[in-house]
């Protein structure tokens, strides 16, 4: 079964082609980064007009690349949920017209689960296993028995990870986009020179949850409370220190939740699986197998809806050419809805 997975949920403009969710016949990512490095964030409303102009130019280069006719599809997947509605509306109005014209079935894609989904792709991952899914919108901590199931154990409850390395490096002029900038700088650093504090969510039900917001204010506003009083007040060192905080709380709800699953098996994925700290620490880890995808599948991608998409219409899931685009998605914890 050839499926064409389109995605279009935040600032990358992607479609794949891909056989029997296994196979990445070809897939083109374009991304918008030098659209929205002037503005040190992603701006939705360019976001959506740059992937109008887009998707078409992405669409053909796909099918070339996987040297794949329009008439040999037999679905078309897409991001319907979550991300920037403006923006997943693009996607979506360009599959719905690429299906109703073809006569292929239609399915709407979770972008979450695709992203659990995604090593997949390269060479499988045994069920059951432990996600971490971090990005510039996305912070969760989840359980997966199958493609098409997976219970959120842990998020976030104020900003995403990726969202927090982005807002300090924007405040202190580090550059775009903030996480490369950051882990740049802290490279150079000492870790030690601020100790930031983990957020204290010790209450029932918020076990493998984080927060960030606080760390940001920290970070940003109370640099001398935390200070070790000797280090240099450097970019380097606030970077380092930072970035000390922001992954080693994650990574303490993980290896909770490792210890409470018994499960060995972790999947990272989203932009900041490319982090070196968070990379050396897992790896460090030799009693857990851990799999990062390739930087093309950790972050956004077509590949993964195309992937999971397979898997969607092979269990009989189609959707309707009303289906509409979601900015959330609720915190589920049962099999695919
Ligand atoms: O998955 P992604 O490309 O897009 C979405 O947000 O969906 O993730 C982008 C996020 C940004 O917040 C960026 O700052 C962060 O990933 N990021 C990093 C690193 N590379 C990208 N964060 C920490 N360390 C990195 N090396
Ligand atoms: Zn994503």
């Amino acid at each position: 079964m050839i499926v064409l997975g389109v995605e279009s949920s935040c600032d990358e403009c992607s479609v794949a082609v891909v056989e029997d969710g296994a196979t990445v016949l070809g897939q083109v990512i374009a991304t918008q980064l030098d659209e929205h490095a002037p503005f040190q964030g992603v701006v939705p409303e360019i976001a959506s007009r740059t992937h109008t102009r887009w998707i078409v130019g992405v669409y053909r280069r796909a099918l070339a690349r996987a040297g794949v006719n329009p008439r040999d599809l037999d679905g078309v997947a897409v991001t319907n949920r979550p991300g920037l509605v403006g923006s997943l509306v693009v996607g979506l109005s360009f599959a719905k017209g690429l299906a109703y014209g073809l006569g292929a079935p239609l399915v709407g894609v979770n972008h979450m689960l695709a992203h659990l989904y995604a090593p997949q792709l390269a060479s499988p991952v045994e069920y059951p296993f432990l996600g971490l899914l971090v990005s510039g919108g996305h912070t969760i901590i989840a359980r997966s028995e199958s493609p098409l199931s997976m219970e959120v154990l842990g998020t976030t409850i104020d900003d995403a990870c990726g969202e927090a390395f982005d807002k300090v490096a924007k405040y202190y002029g580090f550059g775009y986009p903030g996480g490369v900038a950051i882990d740049r700088l802290a490279r150079k650093g000492d870790d030690r020179a601020f100790a930031f504090p983990d957020a204290s969510l010790h209450k029932a039900g918020h076990r493998y949850d984080v927060s960030y917001s606080g760390l940001k204010t920290a970070v940003i506003n109370q640099l001398d409370q935390f200070w070790n009083g000797a280090s240099e007040r450097s970019p380097e060192n606030i970077a380092a220190s930072f970035e000390r905080a922001a992954v080693d709380m994650l990574l303490r709800r993980l290896y909770r939740a490792v210890a409470d699953t018994g499960l060995t098996r972790v999947v990272v994925g989203g932009g900041v699986a490319a982090n070196t700290r968070m990379r050396a620490s897992l790896a460090a880890r030799t009693d857990l197998q851990v799999r990062f995808p390739t930087l093309e599948l950790c972050t956004d991608n077509g590949a993964m809806i195309a992937g999971l998409g397979y898997h969607l219409l092979r269990s009989g899931t189609h959707d309707s050419l009303d289906l509409d685009a979601s900015a959330r998605v609720e915190r589920f914890r049962s099999t695919y809805p």
